[in-house]
């Protein structure tokens, strides 16, 4: 027996045989089984996703005579072996692209008014219809208003906008949709376990890939790898044949991506381009699997319609953890970009190096929000990634990270902790209060107690006490040791020497609001009092905090 292609072999005869478009053949059943079937439908869709295929279907169903409740016709009768066959009489297959002008769609008109030759209705299937000649579709359109009732139409075509909106609203349309990954990859292994082929998991997933929604691509793709490679299949044999990235190195590549390492991505760029993969098919492959990884982040409930298998999402969610959501977006941008700068470039290779060195640092370079969230915690070496491109950490910062702050919350342990970290902190509060980080260098922590640190001051600068305690430097001082401790924290100040009752009672004693600034201190300069009323100032005091000036002198 003559070869038959398995796109052919495989055409569904039954409803329940037809993949991945659900909302058509339920529609379509219910019709048949309710009597309610239009004169005309048009099946739009993509190159080999089931148009000819369901409106055969529904011609065998229509003119089948043993056909019961169910819409499904019987494969049995005389009409449906005709119509498998290919030779009844009363379904007429017209191709569009070959049979398009006026005459022949005159014939057709003409034929329309006899009866059918054996079934209840004379079905006409015009495949490619938006092929006809402007004056064929108007012939059509006589015919179409006003069809005998034993006359039906089924249009199929693959470009819907080159048929007249005349034709269109006279047809009851159906979209049939790309079929998904999963599908393709299910009646492949169908096909293959029946003709006891031996092919992989991952080979029937590459050419599904490849085959990009298309049932018969996916099915003419494994004839002829097998045709090509003998009966067992591997991946690899397939990646080949269609010029595809195989899944491992798509992920290796976009996690290099998002940790920033160029170096890898430009080497499996190599690797794929002197292995003659198709490069701009790389970039879209990337560009659909970053969108994955976008939208997963953003809405997980949505994974379902991803398209994957188990292990490739696990691979996914791990990259989610990789990048937040405005470094991905910016990733998705260059890469569009690049999807439609590869189409016409001379070097793809170029393109694609560019755009994967971008996408690297776009993913890893911190963005402005995170410095300014950095800076106000006063440290950057923690939650954020490391970054290559614009780290702005200090020297300071980079020498000494911080060591786990004290768990048990032991005062004397968080004391001595601080103590111990009390230089590194300083190059942190400087970040924020730089002038005043000098002056504490002549503060050390004294105690700590609930949720107060104190810092003592040796009585000789009790001049840089007062200049300290200003709103942003106890800000900063606040962060950076309530990042230390792991929990909010407030700051006092003494003049070590003395008890902390005597300093408060000044404090207290002093002239109006919060005036914290305590000591005057036993070197107090002459003129004392005039300067802290005037240091009480709002404006002065404003000026001092922001400046992190002295007030030095006072002048009529
Ligand atoms: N939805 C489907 N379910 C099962 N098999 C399908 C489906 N779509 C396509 N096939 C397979 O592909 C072959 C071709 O399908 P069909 O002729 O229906 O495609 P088409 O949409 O009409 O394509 P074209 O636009 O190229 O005419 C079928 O014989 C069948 O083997
Ligand atoms: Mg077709
Ligand atoms: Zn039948």
């Amino acid at each position: 027996m003559a070869y038959e292609v398995l796109a052919r072999k495989w055409r569904p005869q039954q409803f329940q045989d037809v993949v991945g478009q659900e909302h058509v053949i339920q529609t379509l059943s219910r019709a048949i089984q309710t009597g309610r079937v239009a004169h005309a439908y048009l099946f739009v869709g993509p190159r080999g996703t089931g148009k000819t295929t369901t409106a055969r279907l529904l011609a065998k169903a229509l003119n089948c005579m043993k056909r019961g409740k169910s819409p499904d016709p019987c494969d049995d009768c005389d009409s449906c072996r005709e119509i498998v066959a290919g030779n009844s009489l009363d379904v007429i297959e017209i191709d569009g692209a070959s049979n398009n002008n006026v005459e022949q769609v005159r014939e057709l008109r003409d034929n329309v008014r006899y009866a059918p030759a054996r079934g209840p209705c004379k079905i006409y299937i015009i495949d490619e219809v938006h092929m006809l000649s402007p004056g064929a579709f108007n012939a059509l359109l006589k015919t179409l208003e006003e069809p005998p009732a034993h006359v039906k139409f089924l249009l199929a075509t693959t470009d819907v906008h080159k048929v007249p909106a005349t034709i269109l609203s006279r047809c009851q349309r159906f979209d049939l949709r790309r079929i998904g990954l999963k599908e393709i990859v299910g009646r492949l292994r169908e096909i293959a376990v029946a003709e006891k082929w031996k092919v992989s998991e991952a080979a029937l997933l590459a050419i599904a890939r490849g085959a990009e929604g298309g049932l018969r691509d996916a099915e003419s793709a494994l004839d002829q790898i097998v045709s090509f490679q003998g009966e067992k299949i591997e991946e690899a044999d397939v990646l080949g044949v269609f010029g595809l990235v195989s899944w491992t190195t798509l992920d290796r590549l976009a996690t290099a991506v998002l940790k920033g390492d160029s170096a890898v991505a430009l080497k499996i760029v190599a690797e794929l381009d002197e292995g003659g993969r198709d490069l701009q098919r790389l970039v879209q492959e990337l560009l659909g699997h970053f969108r994955n990884v976008l939208v997963w982040k953003h809405a997980p409930e949505l994974a379902d319609s991803f398209d994957l298998t188990a292990a490739q999402l696990d691979g996914l969610k791990a990259q989610a953890a990789l990048a937040d959501g405005e470094k991905l977006l910016r990733v998705v941008e260059i890469l569009t970009e690049a999807a439609s700068q590869a189409r016409f470039a001379l070097s793809r290779r170029t393109v694609v190096e560019v755009a994967l060195l971008k996408a690297a640092r776009a993913a890893t370079v911190v963005s402005l929000d995170e410095l300014i969230a950095q800076i106000q915690n006063g440290s950057a070496d923690e939650d954020a990634p490391a970054s290559s491109a614009v780290s702005p950490s200090s020297p300071a910062r980079a020498a000494a990270p911080p060591p786990p702050a004290s768990k048990g919350h032991s005062p004397k342990d968080e004391l001595a902790h601080l103590k111990s970290r009390w230089p590194s902190l300083l190059a942190v509060i400087g970040e924020t209060a730089q002038l005043a980080a000098p002056l504490l260098k002549e503060a050390e922590p004294l105690r700590v107690e609930g949720e107060h640190v104190t810092l003592g001051f040796d009585p000789e600068f009790g001049e840089h006490l007062k200049r300290v305690d200003t709103t942003r430097t106890r800000m900063a001082i606040e962060k950076a040791i309530g990042h230390e401790l792991k929990r909010p924290i407030g700051v006092k100040f003494v003049l070590e020497d003395r008890p902390q009752a005597e300093v408060d009672a000044e404090t207290r004693a002093e002239t109006p609001p919060p005036a914290k600034p305590a000591a005057a201190g036993p070197k107090a300069p002459k003129g004392a009092a005039a300067k802290r009323n005037l240091a009480e100032d709002p404006i002065v005091k404003k000026t001092m905090e922001e400046f992190g000036g002295e007030l030095f002198d006072i002048r009529e």
